[in-house]
């Protein structure tokens, strides 16, 4: 299958700008997949919970039609950032629009620095969905910090992590090449660039975005600067052989009895 990573630079508070560049850049590319960045509707630094709420939506808003639209005519699968509003609470989430019309949700469970005066951490695991027979699994930027999240999704039976980032610090692309060996696994970073000067703060997104395959190789990586369409062609079977030697199984040799320490 043809898996796409796409990094571009949101312009904060242009919600409509935003999802028509994010429809013209999922255009450009043929693929079966492709992963936008984080929050991409609305951009990141917001000044307060209530900016958050006026520029979120509810996963089955209108808004999102003509990204669901284009999935349903062109067989591609999406995954998009934004800020998702479910009734008082706001949550920084992930959809999946399914060529199917379906719409899965997913909520980023490790809120990063100051988004934790915004939104609520997510509130379920992180999920794995089945379309054509793979399996994807979503995570939102910072969650690659913490090994559990994509060990739970590679669980679950994920064969590609969906990983649309807002990234500032310098080390996940790196640390997502471990991520993909640990667990066999594809993993497809979207990241954003450019700047935000907003609410007292300046931050600069990485950009890098990435693909990689369950043996760490990196397929492609974006530069830090500048929009960039990522596209690789991948054998989804290479996620579901988790021998790392021909005694050694990444998943089956675990120990979880002896892993409880914090328990
Ligand atoms: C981040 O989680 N947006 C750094």
């Amino acid at each position: 299958m043809r898996v796409a990573a796409i990094q571009f630079d949101p312009t904060f508070g242009d919600v409509r700008g935003n999802l028509a560049r994010c429809l013209e850049l999922v255009s450009s590319v043929e693929a079966d997949l492709c992963v936008l960045p984080e929050l991409a509707l609305s951009g990141y630094l917001f000044e307060s919970r209530a900016e958050a709420m006026s520029l979120s939506q509810e996963p089955g808003d209108k808004e999102l039609d003509a990204l669901a639209g284009f999935a349903g005519r062109t067989g591609t699968t999406i995954v998009v950032g934004f800020a998702e509003r479910a009734g008082e609470s706001l949550f920084n989430s992930a959809v999946l629009l399914a060529p199917s019309g379906s719409r899965a949700v997913y909520r980023k469970i490790h809120l990063f620095s100051g988004e934790k005066e915004i939104f609520e951490p997510g509130d379920r695991p992180p999920a794995v969905v089945e379309v054509a027979g793979v399996r994807l699994g979503m995570m939102v930027c910072f969650d690659w910090i913490f090994p559990e999240t994509a060990r739970t999704l590679a669980l679950g039976g994920a064969d590609i992590i969906c990983h649309p980032a807002n990234l500032v610090l310098a080390y996940c692309q790196d640390a997502m090449v471990t991520r993909c060996i640990e667990n066999r696994i594809f993993a497809v970073t979207a990241n954003r660039v450019g700047r935000e000067d907003r609410a007292g703060q300046s931050l600069r997104f990485t950009g890098m975005s990435e693909i990689v395959a369950p043996n760490g190789r990196i397929l492609a990586r974006a530069d830090a600067e500048g929009e960039a369409v990522l596209v690789e062609e991948i054998d989804v079977a290479a996620a579901r052989d988790k021998a790392v030697t021909p005694a050694n199984d990444v998943l089956g040799d675990r120990r979880p009895h002896l892993y409880r320490l914090d328990e």
